[in-house]
């Protein structure tokens, strides 16, 4: 029975966490090390599959029709990553030589290598994000270039929700709307990286759709809280669909048999879209437990979903020093900067995960 297998296997490797023989790793770097669900193995083990460039791949279609529906768009498509979803929408709305305006702390700014100029031509144009994740309206309308020859031609504002740099933040549909609004007034299109918008959905207690609404395309990760291990989805409409799918066979993402992929996919957007709440609530205990202990310091304010950022108040150690000192009680953070370490907490991160979390950390300040 492979359904018996897969089981056992699971229960011997965990959900994003090592078992070795004496020590459990609790890795909390980030909801990217979250490893496949029972059910989505077997649902990869029993998906229909075809050709999906010859659009025959049914699985890869159904899980597309459900990132539609659930975003209320159109139309989807699957991708490989949340870095080729941002990359395929910007090449689907901008020419070579046009702008985008995105938050200075954006992921696409940030962490896609550049991929908008080095593939696309097209020109960033960064603003300062603000310590909740937005760009202020009247950055954005100041930044939207007139008709003059020297200058590139605005086409894209790029927003982020939650916004990972910012705290996780979730974007309120005020925002986003208000935008969305700016936008449509001076001719240009909104894009959102969604990467984990229903994090930003269960926070708010909004049904996703409300959030997408006013956006001309979003794109979100099936990957991170929703542990799938490999996909994003673009939502768009028809025609915006069809343009990111020549641009995905651009940058050869075209896959054949994804279905394999989009199975586990269907698995997560039918099961572990809800249990983001219990993700929401470990962090917040996380962070109120950092905030009591002396000399770390985080803004518990901010805290809204599932990564928290904190710092050291002075004091010996960096963050380097603390990082590793946690790695070697079995526990994984991430640095950020010579004082700033982030937690994320995921499926497979539990109640009794973050005690002794808090109490490694107790402990390495007070040695
Ligand atoms: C907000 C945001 N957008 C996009 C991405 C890129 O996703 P991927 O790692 O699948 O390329 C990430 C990854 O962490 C992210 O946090």
């Amino acid at each position: 029975m492979p359904g018996v297998e897969i089981e056992n296997r699971h229960s011997t490797i965990g959900n994003g966490i090592w078992y070795c023989s004496e020590m459990k790793t609790i890795d909390l770097r980030s909801d990217t090390v979250t490893l496949p669900t029972p059910a989505m193995r077997e649902a990869i083990y029993r998906a229909e599959l075809g050709d999906d460039v010859f659009g025959e791949d049914p699985t890869a279609k159904r899980l597309e029709e459900m990132a539609a529906e659930r975003m209320g768009k159109e139309a989807a498509l699957l991708v490989v990553s949340g870095t080729m979803a941002n990359l395929v929408c910007v090449l689907s709305h901008c020419r070579r030589g046009e702008e985008v305006i995105l938050g200075d702390r954006s992921h696409t700014f940030l962490y896609e290598a550049g991929g908008m100029s080095a593939v696309g031509g097209i020109h960033p144009h960064t603003l300062a994000n603000q310590p909740d994740g937005t760009m202020r309206l009247e950055d954005i309308e100041a930044a939207i270039r007139g008709d003059n020859v020297h200058f590139p031609r605005t086409r894209l504002i790029c927003l982020e929700n939650t916004h990972n740099r910012c705290d996780g933040s979730a974007l309120t549909p005020e925002y986003t709307q208000t935008v969305a609004e700016l936008a449509r007034e001076r001719g240009l299109r909104v894009h959102l990286d969604g990467a984990r918008i229903f994090n930003g959905a269960v926070a708010l207690g909004l049904d996703v759709t409300v959030l997408t609404r006013d956006v001309d395309s979003v794109s979100f990760c099936l990957s991170k809280g929703l542990s799938a291990p490999v996909g994003s989805l673009i939502c768009g409409s028809s025609e915006f669909i069809a343009e990111a799918r020549r641009n995905r066979k651009v940058l050869g993402g075209g896959m054949r048999q994804c279905g394999i992929i989009a199975a586990a996919g269907i698995t997560a957007l039918e099961q572990m879209v809800d249990r983001l709440a219990e993700d929401h609530e470990n962090a917040r205990h996380l962070a109120e437990g950092i905030a009591r202990i002396p000399g770390l310091s985080i803004a518990l304010e901010r805290v809204q979903t599932n990564i928290i950022y904190f710092t050291l108040a002075g004091g010996r150690l960096n963050a380097g020093t603390l990082v590793a000192k946690l790695a070697d009680r079995g526990i994984k953070i991430l640095q950020v900067s010579p004082a700033r370490m982030r937690a994320v907490t995921h499926y497979g991160i539990t109640a009794e995960d973050i005690e002794l979390t808090l109490a490694a950390l107790t402990q390495v300040m007070s040695e």
